[in-house]
């Protein structure tokens, strides 16, 4: 029994640990996903453009020069269409980008976009 009770035991600090090192905040989860490529900062291209100011803008409007999937796109940034994107930016506009990321889990999208609405 000793050998499976330390399997055990070591699968659960492996879940558990796994757990706690994914931020809980809003602006840690930003930071943690987002801020390689975002900047809040009006203006401020990195990687990705400037999510300064997204909620209700038209979907690739600013003056960043690399826009792929969004480079014709027409519609404009709201919870809906932000919590779609980020779940699956690829899949989504059913064109290829740069915007890698897929954030999986409810909670934390919820959390990025109240964030991203602050911004
Ligand atoms: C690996 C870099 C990368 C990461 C990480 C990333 N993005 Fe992006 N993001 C991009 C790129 C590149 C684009 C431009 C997409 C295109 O046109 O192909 C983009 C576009 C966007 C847009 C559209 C902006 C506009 O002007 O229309 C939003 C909104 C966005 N990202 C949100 C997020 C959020 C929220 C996260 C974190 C969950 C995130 N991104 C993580 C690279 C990234």
């Amino acid at each position: 029994m000793k050998p499976i009770a330390t399997g055990l035991a070591l699968i659960s600090t492996v879940i558990l640990s796994g757990c706690l090192s994914e931020p809980t905040t809003p602006e840690g989860l930003f930071k943690s996903k987002c801020a390689t490529c975002h900047s809040l900062q009006a203006g401020q291209h990195k990687i990705g453009p400037s999510l300064n100011a997204v909620f209700g803008r038209k979907a690739g409007s600013t003056d960043y020069t690399k826009y792929n999937a969004l480079k014709d796109a027409d519609f404009v940034w709201d919870d809906s269409t932000l919590n779609a994107w980020i779940t699956d930016p690829q899949k989504y506009i059913g064109k290829p980008t740069a915007m890698t990321v897929k954030v999986k889990n409810k909670e934390q999208r919820q959390m990025i976009l109240d964030y991203l609405k602050k911004g």
